[in-house]
């Protein structure tokens, strides 16, 4: 047999198995697994080192507006570039549709947006903000069909949230169709009424946003999308889960045998409320949703890693500048939380991070990690076995791992558009050091060695 590629001397680890072996990649697929593959045109030494999966962040928001004059810091060109450095090698991000907008019209400025500028492969899952009987009877089933297999709705936020009789008529559209849907779950009323209050006492300051939007919110908002789900029949992922009262809610539904999926994220277990304390505006440098919690909450987080009640690790990658030259964005120039656009930067740490933490420190073993963060991904969103997992036909989508190296983490360093890191400092142990897209090497030992919009989109 001749390959294109040859890895050899590494460890591989799949969601199952860790052993030695050598890779033998042709036309971009893996071709061979064994030792003793002897030679190709090109040979990657991986020896001390771990050959896994490539990453697959299934939810990243890139080039999409938010609010007026509100844009995020990264495009498709910057966005997946941070991911590829992070050791990935596809990214969901969202296609949002704007109210009054055909989804038709939504896919095709996203699609003009990543056109020649990815660095990962790509595919879209689709934002119904505005389910008329148009976008529901016909464009949602057409799209369904055409590979377009997952929807996200928003039970928060003022521009994009769904009202419970809408949610239910989108579910109902999407399991006709047989895609999954993903659900942003607070409360709206809850977090509205909480705000006003806030203001009202002139509490506005960044950590108001924590205070507002408290795991009540979360955890009622969760309980019902999963009623909704389970009366339409649809299967729902719980997208973004914060603490642990929420866990439990998505571990009834499971013991019922409801099909939940559930998510969470590097915030989730890194950072607290109390960062939204920090001086002047600093602590907006922090402000998602749900918002980070407590110590208690990281714990319940990492027991759900460990138990099997989280089946995806994400970033939720959504930048906002916090310098923003125009003002426009710039956290320092709100008046109050509620101007703070909500999100934080993370697609390229997603991967360092669960390592260090997981891995490194024995909380999670390989295997979960290649899980959580690839296989479980794939299988999720219908992109599995052609992705997320080393094995014979499957793409090529690999990243080795120096596991020993350590890191200061440094936005300095990283590879996106914004202008900070809530991981400021953060002392990491592992961390990618050559990646490969289709059997293209892109990254090799930690510089950039591809080419620019090698990444295409996957339809599903
Ligand atoms: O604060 C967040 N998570 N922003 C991103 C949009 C979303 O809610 O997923
Ligand atoms: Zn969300
Ligand atoms: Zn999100
Ligand atoms: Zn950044």
């Amino acid at each position: 047999m001749t390959f294109d590629l040859i890895i050899h001397g590494g460890t591989v680890a799949t969601a199952s198995d860790t052993f030695r072996s050598d890779i033998g990649i042709r036309d971009g697929r893996i071709a061979s697994l064994g030792l003793d593959l002897g030679t190709a045109a090109r040979m990657i030494d991986a020896t001390g080192r771990l050959v896994l999966p490539g990453g697959i962040d299934s939810h990243v928001h890139l080039a999409q507006p938010s609010g007026p004059g509100v844009t995020m810091a990264d495009d498709f060109l910057t966005g997946t570039k941070s991911a590829m450095f992070g050791g990935n090698t596809t990214v969901m991000p969202f296609c949002l549709q704007q109210k009054g907008q055909s989804l038709r019209a939504a896919l095709d400025n996203y699609h003009a947006l990543a056109a020649g500028k990815c660095h990962t492969d790509i595919s879209f899952h689709l934002i119904i903000t505005d389910p008329t009987p148009a976008v529901l009877g016909q464009e949602l089933p057409a799209l369904i069909a055409a590979g377009y297999k997952s929807v996200k709705v928003f039970m928060t936020y003022e521009a994009m949230r769904l009202n419970d009789a809408e949610i239910l008529a989108t579910m109902d559209a999407a399991r006709t169709g047989g895609a999954v849907v993903m659900v942003h779950a607070e409360n709206e009323d809850v977090i509205r009424y909480l705000t006003d209050q806030h203001e009202r006492a002139g509490h506005t300051a960044a950590r108001g946003h924590a205070t507002s939007r408290p795991v009540t919110a979360e955890r009622e908002a969760t309980h019902r999308a999963m009623s909704l789900a389970d009366v339409v029949g649809v299967p729902v992922v719980i997208v973004h889960v914060s603490n642990g009262a929420t866990i439990d809610e998505i571990a009834r539904a499971r013991h019922r045998g409801q099909p939940v999926t559930a998510e969470t994220c590097p915030q989730y277990l890194m950072l607290t409320a109390q960062d939204l304390d920090r001086e002047g505006w600093e602590g907006a440098k922090y402000v998602c949703s749900p918002p980070p919690r407590d110590h208690a909450e990281q714990e319940a987080c990492w027991n759900g890693l460990r138990n099997g009640i989280f089946d995806l690790f994400s970033s939720d990658h959504c930048p906002f500048r916090f310098d923003d030259p125009e003002g426009k964005q710039r956290p320092g120039g709100a008046t109050s939380f509620r101007h703070i656009p909500n999100g934080i930067p993370g697609i390229e740490l997603r991967l360092p991070i669960l390592f260090s933490e997981g891995v490194a420190k024995g909380r999670i073993d390989i295997n979960r990690f290649v899980a959580l963060t690839a296989t479980n991904h794939a299988k999720t969103y219908g992109l599995y076995p052609r992705k997320g997992t080393i094995a014979i036909g499957s793409d090529a989508d690999l990243a080795i791992w120096d596991p020993l190296l350590q890191r200061t983490v440094r936005h300095a360093d990283l590879h996106d558009g914004c202008d900070y890191t809530p991981y400021e400092g953060l002392e990491v142990t592992g961390w990618p050091d050559t990646v490969i897209l289709r059997g293209t090497v892109m990254v090799q030992d930690g510089n950039f060695d591809g080419e620019i919009g090698y990444g295409h989109y996957i339809s599903r």
